[in-house]
């Protein structure tokens, strides 16, 4: 078994912990927002780069530590400390990339350069001579300090998990894929299907279809790695002789096919266009209706058992004058009609409109996610007395 860190965007750690519960049935803990860590084995950590919908990258952790004083004399003491020589041979090139959270008197740029001195260092003392590569390493180490904390691992990732492959049409606005599913899971939507299979997803402000999207390839199984099928695992020791391809091809055969109820809407043509257009890139158009639609007019569906949107925050598009407006004409249609829950992110001055507009549905989810160097919320409401 591997000390495994699983990374996801700060704020989702609940939706990574309990994603690592099911697929591996395995206790994981966050040790900071945003990174959570547990055990797992090789060929387990490869199934989770390929099936995750809620990480961003899998990293072989190597040292946790927690130092007082943390300088860069300590950084050099904990890495010196790491048999860097059970992981990968010198024959493999390396880059060390840090990151750093508080405040210290050095920087990452310092952190990485330390890291990368022992590493040198550990190889020169068994004799041999491991080069550093900057641009094209075969393994990539990951430092993380934050206040006090030094984390170390071994990236199993390459390119991020979000990065999904699908999405052939950017919306000016995209939504991380990661944070979609993770609406998706909050608007009790999937847990749904097991006991009504007609349960009806909206919505109404759907852009690029990012939510409607991730929501499908969850209910149909489909591994959101199917458009990479390929991690940068094969300079690392432990994972000699894998086939990843096996580990894949296993996940492919849980895939399923059904009928599901998904609406995508948006007022935009140009957004539902290109919704449609990913869709299809996802293999996945048959399974989702798509239709220009204004938000506020979500009275005139027959049924809606869950939602899960990403409005306009007004940050980057600005001041949207009939927002407030949209969004009482929604709680209106939810507050007669959602089944289960609505689910949302949302940021800046349309924050308080949207909270003020669902004022008689029930809060029962309140979070604040990092996302994009903005402070944004993920909130789930709820029909007054439905629980
Ligand atoms: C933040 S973007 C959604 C991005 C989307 N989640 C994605 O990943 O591409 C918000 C969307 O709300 C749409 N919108 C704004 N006002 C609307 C309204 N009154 N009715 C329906 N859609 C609206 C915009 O056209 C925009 O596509």
């Amino acid at each position: 078994m591997l000390r495994t860190l699983g990374v996801t965007i700060p704020g989702l750690d609940p939706f990574l912990i309990e994603e690592v519960g099911k697929l591996l049935g395995r206790d994981a803990k966050g040790v900071v927002p945003g990174k959570v860590e547990f055990s797992a084995e090789p060929e387990e950590i490869l199934r989770l780069n390929y099936t995750s919908r809620t990480a961003i990258r899998f990293l072989i952790l190597v040292s946790r530590e927690v130092l007082d004083p943390i300088s860069l004399e300590s950084v050099k003491r904990v890495a010196s400390s790491v048999e860097w020589s059970s992981f990968f041979s010198p024959t493999s090139t390396f880059a060390v990339r840090a990151e750093r959270v508080g405040y210290h008197d050095f920087t990452s740029v310092e952190v990485a350069a330390t890291v990368g001195e022992a590493v040198v260092e550990h190889f020169s003392s068994l004799g041999t001579r491991i080069r550093a590569n900057l641009r094209r390493p075969d393994v990539v180490i990951r430092t993380y300090v934050s206040g006090n904390l030094l984390l170390l691992g071994l990236d199993t990732t390459g390119k991020s998990l979000h990065r999904r492959g699908y999405r052939i049409f950017e919306h000016r606005t995209s939504l991380n894929p990661v944070i979609a599913y993770s609406l998706v899971e909050l608007s009790g939507w999937l847990d749904s299907l097991s006991e009504d299979p007609t349960s009806v997803l909206v919505d109404p402000m759907c852009g690029g279809g990012t939510i409607p999207i991730e929501a499908v390839l969850a209910a149909l199984r489909i591994p959101p790695g199917r458009w990479r099928r390929n991690y940068p695992v094969e300079h690392l020791i432990p994972f000699r002789g894998i086939s990843q391809g096996e580990i894949f091809d296993r996940e492919d055969s849980h895939i399923v096919d059904r009928d599901l109820n998904v609406i995508c809407s948006d007022v935009s043509p140009k957004s539902i266009r290109g919704a449609e257009e990913n869709a299809r890139s996802a293999g996945i158009y048959e399974k989702i209706q798509f239709h220009v639609r204004d938000a506020g007019e979500l009275a005139t569906l027959d049924r809606i058992s869950s939602v899960a949107t990403d409005p306009p925050y007004e940050l980057r598009t600005g001041r949207n004058r009939r927002i407030g407006k949209t969004f009482r004409d929604m709680a209106l249609a939810l507050e007669e009609k959602l089944e289960r829950r609505f689910s949302a992110i949302c940021a800046g001055p349309a924050l308080p409109k949207l909270m003020s507009a669902m004022r008689n549905l029930s809060l029962v989810y309140n979070r604040r996610i990092l996302y994009g160097g903005i402070e944004a919320r993920l909130l789930a409401y709820e029909r007054r007395g439905s629980r």
